[in-house]
């Protein structure tokens, strides 16, 4: 990424205020985290059971906290399993939208069945070691998000990419096979939507290029989370002058997601995104201006809800190519 960190924090970002730790009614991720000084999470690390916000003394942040009231959820028969997928099947491909040049949004793509192994997998990785943390900055100002990296760690302190974390040293976990096919699939059909909108014979592949990511950011927004204006542009020189694509998974309740050319959010555009929504930006479109303002309380789909016990909120997934 990203530039979301020290850019945001040059401008008056209404979105980086000063946190104190441990502080849950501050905190957009879902629960403070505090501070996560390596000594300090290695020591709370084989200790506290979760508590009931879902989160350890270690500062473990469970997205998907374990029932409480012991009621069971039976996992709905295969038969109308494979009916909501073929449903879901047909309409993928028929609500895609350009929204501009190099950027696409494919509305529901995500199937219910595959965004629950997302939401499943991102808990298991995310309770792991290199899991969901709260990002800040040296000055004590969080993100009001949890975040977590996949193949390559990304520091919002010097908006730089490396291969460990430097607050406890952990690599973050590989990106899993499955969240590759989906995303192959997602810029093809981009490809073909782009084909149909053009007037012209271009090559989709030169408005919006195809990537190998090797990078995952996984944020995790709770009801009051929020995202400023910002660019990603941490990556390499080579990814970022071919306009590799930014490839973003949302999973949960909807939010609202403003992009456009300048830091100006008056000037920008909105757009909801929803649970199964694929956004791809990328080409022209590479390094626009993004952020999110809101998220929409009780948005998220009631079977995920069921089938993951995923917390209020909403996990973002965007992968790159460094
Ligand atoms: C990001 O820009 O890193 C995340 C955007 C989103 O949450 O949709
Ligand atoms: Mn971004």
């Amino acid at each position: 990424m990203d530039g979301r960190g020290r850019d945001r924090g040059r401008c008056s970002s209404p979105f980086k205020h000063p946190i104190p730790p441990n502080s849950p009614a501050a905190v957009g991720g879902g629960g403070g985290s505090g501070s996560n000084s390596s000594s300090d999470y290695k020591k709370k690390q084989n200790s506290s059971p979760p508590s009931d916000s879902g989160e350890t003394k270690l500062n473990i942040f469970d997205i998907c906290p374990p029932k409480q009231d012991g009621i069971v959820v039976l996992n709905p028969p295969l038969f109308a399993k494979n009916r909501e997928r073929r449903n879901e099947m047909k309409q993928r491909g028929e609500r895609g939208q350009v929204l501009r040049e190099g950027m696409v949004l494919l509305k529901g793509y995500i199937p219910l069945i595959d965004q629950v192994k997302i939401v499943k997998r991102c808990r298991d990785l995310g309770m792991g070691s290199g899991g969901f943390y709260q990002p800040g900055y040296g000055d004590g100002t969080k993100l009001h998000l949890k975040m977590m990296c996949l193949g390559k760690n990304w520091d919002p302190e010097t908006n730089q990419y490396s291969l460990q974390r430097p607050f406890d040293g952990a690599k973050p976990p590989h990106i899993p096979p499955d969240f590759h096919r989906l995303i192959q699939e997602a810029i093809r059909d981009s490809h073909a939507l782009i084909q149909q909108h053009s007037k012209t014979k271009t090559n989709p592949q030169l408005i919006l290029p195809s990537i190998s990511p090797d990078i995952c950011i996984v944020n995790f927004y709770s009801q009051d989370g929020q995202l400023g204006l910002h660019q990603d542009k941490d990556e390499s020189e080579q990814s970022l002058q071919q306009g590799l694509p930014v490839v973003s998974f949302s999973i949960g309740d909807s939010a609202d997601f403003l992009y456009g050319d300048d830091r100006d959010m008056d000037k920008a555009k909105k757009v909801v995104l929803e649970s199964g929504d694929v956004l791809i930006f990328g080409g022209k479109s590479r390094k626009i201006f993004h952020g999110v303002t809101a998220v929409h309380p009780t948005t998220a789909p009631n079977l995920l809800l069921k089938q993951t016990n995923l917390r209020p909120g909403r996990l973002n997934l965007t992968f790159r190519q460094y």
